[in-house]
Parts: C-alpha cells; sequence; structure tokens
C-alpha cells in the first residue's frame, strides 16, 4: 500500500500531510549545509534559529524564493529530511500530492517533481496552489459560479477566479511575506543606518503593519547593527515607519487583484462581487489587511481560518479525489 502524502513546498515553510491523518508537521523552509563538503547540517527550524549563530562555512540555502524553485538539488534534500522525520522508510511507496505556484513555469514545474522523485516519491500528482486553496476552503470550485480566491505567500501573491474546476482570470505577483520583511529592514539601513535579522524584520511586519495606519503609533525596540562598524545597537522602530516602508509592495498587491478581476467575464465578476474573495496564505494574517482590501478592490475580502494552512488542506482533499481533479485541463502538469 502507497502512503498518500500532501506537500506543500513554500518559500517560507514546507507542510507534510498524510492521508490518513498518522503525519501533519511544517518546518521552515531551510536547509543549513557545509560549504566545504556539502554535508547538510541541519533542516527546517532549527536551521532557521541557527542562522545568526552558524560560523562561516555553514550557509542557509532556501529550495524557493518568490515563490518558485531555484535550487532543485537543495528543495530535493528539504522533502527527503521531511521524509525521513515523518517516519517514511527509504523503501515506502509516496504517492505525493503537491502544491505548485499558479505563476511557475512549465520548467519550475518540472524541477519541484524532479525534486519531489529525487527524495524519493513513486508518484508525483502537481496542484496549483489557488485551485487547492480554493478547495481548501471548501468553495463550490466545480459550479458555473465564480470561486475568487487570493494566496497571499512568503514569496508571492497570487489571485484567481475558478469556475467549472478550473481557473478563468489569474494574476501572480512575486511579492510576499519575505519582500515585505526586506522592505522594512531595508528602510531600517537607509533612515538609521542599521542591520536588522530577517526574523527581526518578520517579527515587527506580525507585531505593528497595518497597512490602514492603525498601529502607526505602536513602537518596539530591536536588535540591530550599524552598517559601519558592525556594533551591536538596539533601535526603537515604529509602526508607522514600518507602515512606510511596506506601502509600495501593498499598493503592487492592490493592482495585481483589481487587473484579475477585471479580466473576468461580466457575470462571473458579478458573482465576485455577491460572494466576496476568500483570503489564504499567512500574510492574510496581517493587521487590516482584509480590510484594505476590501477597501481598494471594492469587493469584501475575507481571511479564511488559519490561512497559512489551506493550501495544505485542499491538497489533502485532493490526495483522495485525484481523478476527479484530472479531469480538468490546468489542475495537473504531468
Ligand atoms: N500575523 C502575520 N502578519 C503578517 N505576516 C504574517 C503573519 N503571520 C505570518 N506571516 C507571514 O506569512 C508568510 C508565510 O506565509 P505562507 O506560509 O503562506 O508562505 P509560504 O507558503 O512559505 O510561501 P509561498 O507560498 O509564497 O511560497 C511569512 O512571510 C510570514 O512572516
Ligand atoms: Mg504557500
Amino acid at each position: 500500500m502507497a502512503l498518500l502524502v500532501a506537500l506543500d513546498v513554500g518559500t517560507a515553510t514546507t507542510r507534510l500531510a498524510t492521508a490518513d491523518g498518522s503525519v501533519s508537521m511544517s518546518e521552515s523552509s531551510v536547509v543549513a549545509i557545509d560549504t566545504r563538503n556539502g554535508d547538510i547540517v541541519d533542516v527546517g527550524d532549527s536551521a532557521w534559529r541557527m542562522v545568526a549563530r552558524s560560523p562561516r562555512h555553514v550557509v542557509n540555502f532556501r529550495p524557493l524564493a518568490n515563490g518558485t524553485t531555484v535550487d532543485f538539488d537543495v528543495a530535493a534534500r528539504l522533502i527527503r529530511a521531511m521524509f525521513d522525520r515523518a517516519g517514511f522508510g527509504r523503501f515506502s511507496r509516496v504517492h505525493v500530492t503537491m502544491s505548485v505556484p499558479s505563476l511557475a513555469t512549465s520548467i519550475e514545474r518540472r524541477a519541484l517533481r524532479q525534486a519531489a522523485l529525487q527524495a524519493g516519491a513513486s508518484e508525483v500528482a502537481l496542484v496549483e496552489s489557488t485551485i487547492a486553496a480554493a478547495i481548501g476552503a471548501q468553495l463550490a470550485v466545480e459550479e458555473p459560479v465564480a470561486s475568487p480566491i487570493m494566496v497571499l505567500g512568503a514569496g508571492a501573491t497570487e489571485t484567481a477566479v475558478m469556475s467549472l474546476g478550473g481557473i478563468v482570470t489569474h494574476r501572480s505577483v512575486r511579492v510576499g511575506g519575505t519582500h515585505l520583511d526586506e522592505a522594512i529592514a531595508d528602510m531600517l539601513r537607509t533612515r538609521y543606518g542599521v542591520v536588522i535579522a530577517p526574523h527581526v524584520a518578520a517579527s515587527l511586519k506580525i507585531d505593528i503593519a497595518s497597512p490602514l495606519g492603525s498601529l502607526r503609533k505602536e513602537v518596539r525596540v530591536v536588535p540591530a547593527r550599524t552598517v559601519e562598524t558592525g556594533q551591536p545597537v538596539s533601535v526603537e522602530v515604529s509602526g508607522g515607519l514600518v507602515e512606510a516602508a511596506i506601502t509600495d509592495h501593498v499598493r503592487t498587491v492592490v493592482r495585481s487583484v483589481k487587473e484579475c478581476l477585471s479580466e473576468a467575464p461580466p457575470d462571473l465578476a458579478q458573482d465576485v462581487s455577491v460572494r466576496g474573495i476568500t483570503l489564504a496564505g499567512g500574510v492574510a494574517q496581517m493587521t487590516d489587511v482584509s480590510e484594505l482590501l476590501t477597501r481598494e478592490v471594492g469587493v469584501e475580502c475575507r481571511a479564511a481560518p488559519q490561512p497559512d494552512l489551506l493550501v495544505l488542506r485542499g491538497l489533502l482533499r485532493c490526495v483522495n479525489d485525484v481523478s476527479a481533479l484530472r479531469r480538468t485541463s490546468r489542475n495537473f502538469d504531468d
């Protein structure tokens, strides 16, 4: 009997679950490699936490950037490490249903599939992440009405309107949570001449970023180093500064949603305004993000509960229903 596995390899986080519910896990999408001999030092959350404390020859690699595969070998190693942690033996038959960003090219899709095969999967089916998220949110994707979905991930933000089991219109921008983090770090570098670690930038975003300005007066003190001497210092950062740092990216995301909706045929556009847009992905949890999108796009936008798990949840539903999904042309790339 083959193990049926759902796998969501993300820019920030990789999630895996078995169809029988025996395994459900998530790890940071990080592989720490000793550059002297190519050996893996660590994988996942512990590698991510160690980043600032590692010796120089240990370097953290991410298999994905901007939502797509950039390092095939690292992707395969990450997936193998996940299989090992899940307790899959080297000789077990593992059938993987795995997400691929809708923006991925056919070469990138092939790379992701090959990485799973190299990691030991015996069969791999790919499902676009917007479709998986819509299925995870239990939208009526097979029906002749519009099912609008947004996935606000770490590496990309994707919007799709589905109907009759397929994507009708779709827009992706390579702007996600990590780009917001980088924009916050860049702002501190130019304003105060200090460098902050990526996880510090991420925590500022989670704590005091609001695209509507409701956290402008919040202040956090974070550890940093001066650009000039590298000396450790503490800096005070306000919500207002964080808001200013992310504003261009927020505008890019809003524009892409509007473009996506403007391409929907009139009947489906009507459905969208009645049914609203479901938000998936980790950044859907950002303070005021659904309110901002509702206001700017003119359609009610609602974050799903546990939005970062929606793609995995959708994949799990697909695992048991792969043949039904196969009927629609764009869902699989075999
Ligand atoms: N409360 C929050 N406010 C703002 N951002 C958040 C919050 N919680 C998580 N995030 C961000 O969400 C992102 C992770 O989302 P998600 O897990 O959907 O990404 P991913 O699947 O790894 O990436 P992708 O699908 O784009 O490859 C990270 O950038 C994280 O910092
Ligand atoms: Mg994702």
